[in-house]
């Protein structure tokens, strides 16, 4: 049995205090179950924050973003080996923000994705389509081409564990989810296209997790399905009483 993945992806959001109230609250709510695990990732400045305040739960850390370089001269990136370095486990790659905002292609994704595997970080690999793509009848297209472009030359991972995200875009922050059904549909596609290029077996314990206005309503729906292996939340994470009522979601569904 796959273990639920909850990811918190905070966004531009969130100082000090509320990261620090965030974590006190979530604590009470004693998500303790190994159904699930838990993922927490803030804004830069605050990771190393984040990192103390959840020592001690079950809680890990993310980035949302991380250079696909080693060290050197480039001005306000990040290396992934000063993720790890300050207790980090897990980096968001190729969200669609950073596509479409940062202009960063399948090729870039897959550089960085590469570099996150190289040093022990666990990526969250992000494909989705825009609602034209939907229009034009390409989502399955969209995000098979995304994974190939992005899974280049990366060989078939558990430890650190490559996780992807499907997040159609269309429905990040509009209040617009995929129904659970057409989620669980495209989810299939996806592992579809990883039993091709990686074999039945790494597919089939492949984490998918599912974005776009996931919230403590439809998480339960989302998580029943049997290719969502997880969510990644990011308006309704910014609550902690919202983020464990969805975490609380994955250790019972339904
Ligand atoms: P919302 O949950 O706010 O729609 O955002 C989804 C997302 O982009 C998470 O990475």
């Amino acid at each position: 049995m796959k273990r639920k993945l909850i990811v918190a992806n905070w966004k531009m959001n969130q100082l000090l205090a509320q990261l620090r109230q965030f974590f006190k609250t979530l604590a009470d709510a004693k998500i303790t179950s190994d159904a699930v695990e838990l993922v927490v990732c803030p804004s830069l400045p605050y990771l190393a924050s984040a990192v103390e305040a959840a020592s001690g739960s079950k809680v890990a850390i993310g980035a949302q973003n991380v250079s696909e370089c080693d060290f050197g001269a480039f001005t306000g990136e990040v290396a992934a080996q000063m993720l790890t370095d300050i207790g980090c486990k897990w980096v968001l790659i190729g969200h669609s923000e950073r596509r479409s905002l940062y202009h960063e292609t399948d090729e870039l994704v897959g550089k960085k994705t590469a570099k996150a595997l190289s040093v022990g970080l666990n990526p969250i690999l992000c494909v989705g389509e825009t609602l034209a793509q939907r229009e034009a009848g390409i989502t399955d297209a969209t995000v098979q081409s995304q994974l190939r472009a992005a899974l280049k030359g990366i060989a078939a991972q558990t430890q650190p564990e490559l996780v992807f995200a499907y997040e159609p875009v269309w429905a990040i922050g509009t209040g617009k989810t995929a129904t659970a059904e057409e989620a669980n549909r495209v989810h299939g596609v996806i592992r579809q296209e990883l039993a091709a290029i990686y074999g039945e077996a790494a597919a089939r314990s492949a984490r998918i997790l599912y974005g776009g206005s996931a919230k403590p309503d439809n998480a339960a729906s989302l998580l029943q399905q049997p290719h969502i292996d997880g969510l990644l939340i990011g308006g309704a994470s910014l609550a902690a009483d919202s983020f464990a009522k969805i975490a609380a979601a994955g250790v019972v569904p339904g």
